[in-house]
């Protein structure tokens, strides 16, 4: 099978792999569509804290199930499914209180173990999600970023009365866009971007005011309205404290960033308006509530979408994804 590996930091390959058989417990995946994120690219260039090397990269995808492992229902192969990429324990405290996705032996399909960039993928039958008809194969890989949404608004609870600031108008960006639109009916969604391109995209996906912060702070930009809900998925140290300042007494504030930077906050500006903060990490079982979303046309998959490759260009795509988020945002690779 051909597979995408990162053999070490700086070094992607498309290798030719012997095919996977699925373990005990576990689905083989005959992998069609799958979907470039910024943590492959990551990966790629040894910056992801995570990943081990070699690594087939790839935590994004879909196909069909074309083989099952012992122990798993064989009336399983054939189903077109959507994996989680969230491996756990079952058993740790998190797992345990329905957070695996912080689970303490968490794995992530693509970071921690071998991924979808590849022709075939195995992953524990419980990760592979059965998908309706009406999800077309060419969006099927989406769902995954769109948990991502799910998750941290399911600590912020929005309500139609929020005013909404997200911070970034990047795939997260515009997922939490889609999110608080369609399916929280947010009254107002403000999106901040540096680059006009993203801007333009963060109104298509639903934004009902988009503002570029690159020369004009935004405290300038917001004549004292003050967000009741606000989202960081640009993720800048600095973007908390600013956040906090701006932010209505009351208000929530959800962030998404990896950085190993200190950001640097007092307790006052937080205490000050009582705001909570909430913290999500990839997503606790979140895949069939994405899965009824797309079913409903509650959310747009295909606005993310700017460019289908096949997997042979690979190193062409990621590359285009990288540098050019003016006029790329989701790349999706066709698997032959
Ligand atoms: P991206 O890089 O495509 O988008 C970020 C956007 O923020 C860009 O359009 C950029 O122009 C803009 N930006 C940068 N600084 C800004 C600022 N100060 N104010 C306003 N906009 C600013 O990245 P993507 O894929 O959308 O991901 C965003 C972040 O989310 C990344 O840092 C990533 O690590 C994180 N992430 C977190 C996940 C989680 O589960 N917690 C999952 C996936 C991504
Ligand atoms: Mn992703
Ligand atoms: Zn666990």
């Amino acid at each position: 099978m051909k597979s995408v590996v990162i053999e070490r930091p700086g070094e992607l390959q498309l290798q030719n792999r012997p095919e996977l058989s699925p373990a005990a417990g576990e689905v083989r995946v005959k992998v069609q569509y799958a979907s470039i994120c910024g943590s492959d690219v990551h990966i790629w260039h040894g910056h992801n804290p995570f990943a081990r090397y070699p690594r087939v990269i790839g935590h994004e995808f879909f196909g069909h199930i074309d083989a099952v492992g012992e122990g798993v229902d064989a009336a399983r192969i054939g189903e077109r499914v959507a994996v989680d990429p969230v491996v756990s324990c079952g058993h740790c405290y998190p797992c345990s209180i329905g957070r695996p996705n912080v689970c303490s032996e968490l794995q992530v399909i693509g970071v921690h173990r071998d991924g979808g960039f590849s022709q075939y993928a195995v992953a524990p039958a419980a990760n592979a999600y059965l998908l309706p008809e009406s999800i077309p194969d060419k969006l099927a890989s989406l769902v995954e970023p769109f948990t991502i949404a799910a998750n941290i608004t399911a600590f912020l609870k929005p309500q139609p009365e929020d005013v909404a600031l997200i911070f970034g108008s990047g795939p997260m960006g515009l997922t939490a866009i889609q999110v608080l639109k369609g399916v929280y009916n947010v009254r107002k969604v403000i999106v901040a971007d540096r680059l006009p391109e993203r801007l333009a995209m963060a109104k298509a996906n639903g934004a009902d005011v988009v503002l570029n912060n690159s020369d004009i702070p935004l405290a300038a930009q917001l004549e004292g309205e003050q967000p009741t809900l606000i989202i960081d998925a640009a993720c800048h140290p600095s973007i908390l404290a600013e956040a906090a300042a701006l932010a209505s007494p009351a208000g929530r504030i959800g962030l998404l960033g990896f950085s190993g930077e200190t950001c640097s906050i007092t307790q006052q500006s937080l205490t000050s308006k009582e705001l909570s903060l909430f913290t999500s990490r990839l997503n606790s079982h979140r895949f069939p509530e994405v899965i009824s979303w797309m079913e409903q046309g509650l959310i747009q998959p295909e606005k993310l979408v700017t460019h289908y490759l096949p997997l042979s260009d690979i190193e062409q795509a990621m590359t285009l994804f990288e540098k050019d988020p003016r006029s790329c945002c989701k790349v999706i690779l066709a698997v032959e």
